[in-house]
């Protein structure tokens, strides 16, 4: 058991850079709480105590802002980053090291049910191990989103989402494929994209210090014509004036 929470709580570190220690994600993660409920809830629904799941998973919906039905299937280490408004329907599927923002609908597109046959047909989507769904994204119907694909902020999605695709806007389009990743990429950014800041810092100081270095050339050829027209007194003053120019540099 502990193991099991260790393991969702490691989960959540390795995919978000704000959380900084397991104890802070015990207590200030939505996501993880949701998810540790329905844990529970998903038991009881396949117990067949239907009524008791959705209660408890309405009171966590109340205190978390994340509505997970009891029947959803949903694999390890899925993480809800931030949470609010996040809905996952009834017959949703979800593999492991999924990762949804806040604001995320797993969801149906025909509200009519004409028999009981009917609701127990599969409505919501199946999302493949390390999808990446960006925040107030909608995917929306029965059908799978592949291994290690993307979904762009915002967007809507109602058809299937091959494996590795990215997909962004309404309605839902491919704009690129990605290898699936093991190590996960905050905010769906392709791999190689983040910048790392102390190359950055590091590219900044090498512009600076080829800026002085021409700066400084360009004096010194000044100087070294001005030696020839001037008189040595004259030099001597210019020569003074332009080594404290440099160490003011
Ligand atoms: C979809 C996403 C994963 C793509 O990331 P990426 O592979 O780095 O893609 P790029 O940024 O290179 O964008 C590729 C193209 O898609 C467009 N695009 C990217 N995200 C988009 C979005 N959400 N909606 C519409 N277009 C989008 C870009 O403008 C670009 O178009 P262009 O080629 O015409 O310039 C990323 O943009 C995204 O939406 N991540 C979710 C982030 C999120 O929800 N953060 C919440 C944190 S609280």
């Amino acid at each position: 058991m502990f193991k099991y929470i260790k393991q969702e709580i490691d989960g959540i570190m390795a995919r978000d850079p704000a959380a900084r220690s397991r104890f802070e994600v015990l207590l200030c993660y939505p996501g993880f709480h949701a998810i540790m409920v329905h844990r529970v809830t998903h038991r009881l629904w396949m117990a067949k105590w239907r009524v008791l799941a959705r209660w408890i998973s309405q009171v966590a919906r109340f205190l978390t802002g994340i509505e997970i039905h009891p029947g959803a299937v949903i694999g390890e280490r899925f993480f809800i980053d931030h949470g609010m408004g996040v809905v996952v329907g009834e017959t949703a599927e979800i593999g492991n090291d999924v990762t949804l923002y806040q604001g995320v609908t797993l969801g149906g597109v025909s509200p009519s049910v004409d028999s009981d046959s009917q609701r127990d047909r599969k409505r919501h989507p199946t999302l493949g191990d390390h999808v990446i769904v960006g925040s107030g994204a909608q995917i929306l119907g029965p059908f799978a989103v592949g291994h290690g694909a993307r979904i762009g902020a915002n967007a809507v999605v109602t058809r299937e989402v091959p494996c590795c695709v990215t997909v962004v806007g309404i309605p839902g389009k491919p704009v690129s494929k990605v290898a699936i990743e093991e190590d996960f990429d905050a905010y769906g950014m392709a791999p190689g994209e983040q910048p790392d800041p102390v190359a950055q810092m590091v590219d900044g100081l090498k512009t600076q210090i080829g800026g002085l270095k021409s700066r400084i050339d360009d004096l010194e050829r000044e100087l070294a014509a001005y030696e020839k027209m001037a008189s040595p007194g004259r030099v001597e003053e210019v020569r003074k004036a332009a080594a404290r120019t440099v160490a003011k540099i």
